[in-house]
């Protein structure tokens, strides 16, 4: 424990701050929600914020090609690989306050705290907001991170485009992020990223914090059913090729796959897009763009699921007269962090008295890039309301979060102070 403590009331102030930025009052819920997509204005607004506070906290600030943004406080042995932490601000459309913010403007409080206090660090700590992490605008997430650490080429993060056809490099461009740093990155000594669980399992256990040991697979496609339109009171069943037939068919037999419990019992499913087209009360839709989001831990389990998926995919074809376009776009492997990080922040949680667990994380964060350069572990938060996430209900208490941060603080100042 170091015994510097960091302000839980400035935490939260900041995190309700940039809560409002981007916020809209969600008709699903009756809250109000947080919409700040990425490369959106919203998404501007927030950067332009958070890039504020850094300033103003004293910190070297630089923007990279991707408009990764990273605020450096030196150390003593400003030639030694920092340590880095940060996370994401963009949100999906119906977010809330905390996810990926409260790994932001939680570094933030750290270097507050240490500037307060005058504490210098042997090794310099840098703290950074990584592009697009969601990938709920351009359709691959992690965009920002991936791209620092060479898994994504420059490139061909920039050739994404939304659903209106704008590009991630124009968007970038517009909102004033397209930095002129390499964002391929030279490996920190270690990364942290303190986050909220966005899942109900530390909650249910009423623990403090989750001592995050990796990340589960994750597939996403984008699925084009071409089939025919034609009119709904005229056209017998038999002479259709109803392209919304077909995404109910997926869909269902996702559930199936899940149910079968043929790859694993961890297996999630989830259709979170389907546009029919065209879109009307009286016409057999002739084509549906969906989407399809696999999550697994075990990859040899994700693999067969794949596989078993596309033959289905060509089953209905045969069957029904459809083509099924297939576009992967995201797909990571398993990610374990490295036991000797995860061990320091269960270390931290610890001195401070709070209790905690293991726990994998069901969700992609940017700390499961950076571990294919550095030594990274993750802290989790619990949440309210099982852990509700993605969603304007998402919460977690004041008190919660200055655990998470104050874990973070204890875990940063070790992992400087090593030389
Ligand atoms: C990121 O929020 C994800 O979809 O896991
Ligand atoms: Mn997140
Ligand atoms: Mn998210």
């Amino acid at each position: 424990m170091s015994g510097l403590r960091i302000d839980a009331d400035r935490l939260w102030n900041s995190l309700m701050t940039l809560g409002q930025v981007g916020a809209y009052d969600d008709p699903a819920t009756g809250l109000k929600g947080v919409n700040r997509l990425a490369l959106t204005d919203a998404d501007k607004a927030g950067r332009d914020t958070v890039k504020g506070w850094f300033e103003a906290a004293g910190l070297e600030v630089r923007v990279d090609r991707i408009g990764n943004v990273t605020g450096r406080r030196p150390g003593r042995r400003p030639e030694l690989a920092p340590v880095l932490c940060g996370s994401h601000i963009d949100s999906v459309p119906t977010g809330g306050a905390f996810d990926g913010a409260l790994g932001v403007l939680g570094a933030l409080e750290v270097v507050r705290t240490l500037n307060a206090a005058g504490v210098e660090t042997e090794r310099s700590l840098e703290i950074a907001f990584f592009t697009d992490e969601e990938g709920a605008r351009f359709g691959t997430d992690m965009l920002g991170s991936a791209t620092a650490v060479g898994r994504l080429e420059l490139e061909q993060a920039y050739g994404l485009t939304d659903e209106r056809g704008l590009t991630v490099k124009g968007e970038l461009e517009r909102i004033g992020y397209l930095g002129e740093v390499d964002p391929r990155r030279a490996p920190p000594h270690a990364y942290v990223e303190c986050h909220v669980e966005q899942g109900p399992i530390l909650a249910a256990a009423g623990l403090d914090l989750g001592v995050v040991t990796g990340v589960q697979a994750i597939s996403w496609q984008e699925l084009t059913i071409h089939g025919k339109s034609a009119h709904a009171g005229t056209t017998p069943m038999e002479l259709r090729k109803d392209a919304g037939l077909i995404a109910a068919k997926i869909n269902v037999h996702l559930h199936e796959m899940v149910a079968s419990a043929r790859y694993g019992t961890e297996m999630r499913v989830t259709m979170g897009r389907v546009s029919p087209m065209p879109n009307r009360v009286n016409i057999v839709p002739g084509r549906v763009v969906c989407t399809v989001d696999l999550r697994n831990p075990f990859d040899d389990l994700m693999e067969k699921s794949e596989r078993d998926l596309a033959d289905f995919l060509d089953h209905l074809e045969k069957t029904h007269g459809v083509q099924i376009e297939r576009r992967q776009t995201a797909r990571t492997n398993s990610v374990t962090f490295d036991p000797k990080v995860v061990a320091r922040v269960a270390e931290a949680m610890d001195g401070l008295g709070y209790t905690h667990r293991e726990i994998l994380s069901g969700a992609g964060h940017d700390a499961q890039e950076m571990a294919s350069i550095c030594p990274t572990a993750m802290i989790f938060v619990p949440g309210e309301y099982e852990g509700i996430s993605h969603n304007p209900r998402e919460f977690s208490t004041p008190a919660a979060c200055a655990r998470g941060v104050q874990t973070l603080m204890d875990t940063l100042l070790g992992l400087t102070a090593d030389v």
